[in-house]
């Protein structure tokens, strides 16, 4: 059976990245700090495939590289790889900012990721052909907007570190996508504005946000593509959604 890796499997779109791969029969790794959640997801997709939860924080490379060097027989060689742990906070203006906001952002999607990949790398190279690993960047990696600053920009990065690895990874048959979406309902707005609920919501209503499902199934869609083709960036946003012209500071008259 194949296998697939998702990390921040435990709410949004690597939740439900988690159903949908089940639902293909495939084996799940699942990873994430919330213990409790990973094993609820046990509980409920355990009878249908192979689930392996695993309680770690992106940010700790050993327990990643120790977790990763003792997966079962059974699971590998590993499939897929889905970098999906990541997180915005502080919404508001650069120098409004606490300095920390901007270290956690760059500590879980940046190095997060990176500690990750670096630890899977042998893993999805030992499958080769078929073999994917799909990012989570964002249309924040892309277009700036205001209050975007560190979490755009670790998104930018996103992008430009799956690039580069498809130079590297060239002739071993692992394809690299960055997939970046845009307005998508999920816990997202409640982390970025430190437990806000009314402010998640508010964001959220009177339009028609992307839902995690929508993702999930175009992870899935780009997991099972033919094992030729490599989709180098996926940007995908729901109708409602669009850009806005360039903001201009004008005298005041
Ligand atoms: N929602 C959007 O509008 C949107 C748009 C574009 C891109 N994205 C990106 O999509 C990805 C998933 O976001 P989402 O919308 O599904 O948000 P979410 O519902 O808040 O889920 C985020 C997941 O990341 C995990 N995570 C966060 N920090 C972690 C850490 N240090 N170590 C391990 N796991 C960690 C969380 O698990 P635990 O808390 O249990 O650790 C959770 O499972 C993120 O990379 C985000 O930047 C989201």
């Amino acid at each position: 059976m194949p296998s697939v890796l998702i990390t921040g499997a435990t709410s949004g779109f690597g939740r439900a990245a988690a159903y949908r791969f089940a639902k293909a029969g495939w084996s799940l790794i699942l990873t994430g700090r919330r213990e409790e959640r990973l094993k609820a997801l046990e509980d409920e997709l355990g009878s249908q495939v192979e689930v392996l939860t695993l309680t770690l924080d992106v940010r700790d490379a050993d327990a990643i590289a120790q977790a990763l060097k003792n997966l079962p027989e059974a699971l590998l060689p590993l499939t897929c790889l889905i970098n999906n742990a990541g997180l915005a906070l502080a919404p508001e203006p650069s120098q409004k900012v606490a300095l920390r906001d901007w270290h956690t952002m760059i500590d879980t999607n940046i190095t997060g990721l990176v500690n990750v990949t670096h630890a899977a790398l042998p893993l999805l190279i030992e499958h080769g052909a078929g073999a994917s690993i799909l990012n989570l960047g964002s249309v924040a990696g892309q277009w700036p907007y205001p209050g975007g600053h560190v979490y755009g920009a670790s998104k930018a990065f996103v992008q430009q570190f799956g690039y580069n690895l498809r130079c590297d990874l060239l002739g071993t048959g692992v394809r690299v996508t960055d997939l970046a979406p845009g307005m998508a309902e999920t816990e997202f707005t409640l982390v970025r504005t430190k437990g806000d609920q009314a402010a998640s919501d508010a964001l959220y209503r009177g339009t028609t946000p992307l839902q995690a499902e929508d993702i999930a199934e175009q992870l899935f869609y780009l997991a099972t593509l033919p094992a030729h083709v490599n989709i180098n960036r996926l940007e995908i946003m729901p109708v409602r959604q669009a850009w806005s012209p360039f903001a201009v500071d004008r005298d005041k008259t």
